[in-house]
């Protein structure tokens, strides 16, 4: 990243469907998810338990529609999610984000993609994609812990859009301002939501002060 110009942190947080958890409690276990000193099954527990609260935020928008229902006591009308609700982990890193996913929405279709970010070029890679053909959903969820230069994002945004997905949210945990204008640039149309604003990249992308590499913290491949 070195000569590549890093908007502040004050530059893109106005920056238009950008959301920002406040929670005391997301900033708890942020805390925890931080600290070096957390060991791989604690890491992905809490990967687990930041997810759940990110879509309950992330939900927070979602289209009803009316039915009729009969409680044991008399018939009501009740209201249901409109549309089947996707989820896309992008792998390997977003898996546990995506299991905090599923239990706020447990019905959910889980459409897995695999990105691998090449450490040298900072580029995207493609190696796994199990989207469906036939789709029919509200939203689909594209969720990754990490946001850094924004490259895994916007490819991954780009191959639902391809797929025919025109209501997408991105969902991660921390962002660098870069990465964040980059994707909210790049696609304008989505919403974004992430549990914290980082400082910045380093020389080799990763997000300061950050967590260090997500998937390696939460599958003990340090
Ligand atoms: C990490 C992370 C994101 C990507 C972010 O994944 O989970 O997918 O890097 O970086 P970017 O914004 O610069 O694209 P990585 O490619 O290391 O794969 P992993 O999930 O298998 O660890
Ligand atoms: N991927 C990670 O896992 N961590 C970073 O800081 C950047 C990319």
């Amino acid at each position: 990243m070195q000569g590549i110009h890093q908007p502040k942190r004050e530059e893109v947080l106005k920056l238009p469907r950008v959301h920002i958890s406040s929670h005391p409690v997301m900033e708890h276990k942020m805390t925890a998810l931080r600290d070096k000193t957390t060991q791989p099954p604690d890491f992905y527990r809490l990967v687990k338990e930041i997810g759940a609260l990110l879509a309950y935020e992330a939900t927070a928008s979602l289209t009803l529609q009316e039915c009729d229902i009969e409680t044991p006591l008399k018939p009501m009308r009740g209201r249901r999610l409109a549309g089947g609700i996707g989820i896309t982990p992008i792998l390997r890193a977003g898996l546990g984000l995506a299991e905090g996913f599923r239990e706020v929405i447990s019905d959910a279709q889980i459409w897995h993609l695999g990105l691998r970010r090449d450490e040298r070029t900072l580029q995207a890679q493609e190696y796994y994609n199990q989207l469906p053909h036939q789709v029919n959903l509200q939203v689909c969820y594209a969720v990754d812990p990490m946001l850094a230069t924004g490259g895994s994002a916007i490819d991954a945004v780009n191959i639902l859009k391809r797929r025919g997905i025109d209501r997408i949210s991105y969902v991660g945990i921390i962002a660098a301002p870069y990465g964040l204008l980059k994707l909210s640039q790049t696609h304008p149309d989505i919403d974004i939501y992430v549990a914290a604003l980082d400082e910045e990249l380093n020389e080799l992308g990763y997000i300061v002060p950050g967590l260090g590499d997500a998937g390696d913290r939460q599958f003990g491949t340090l």
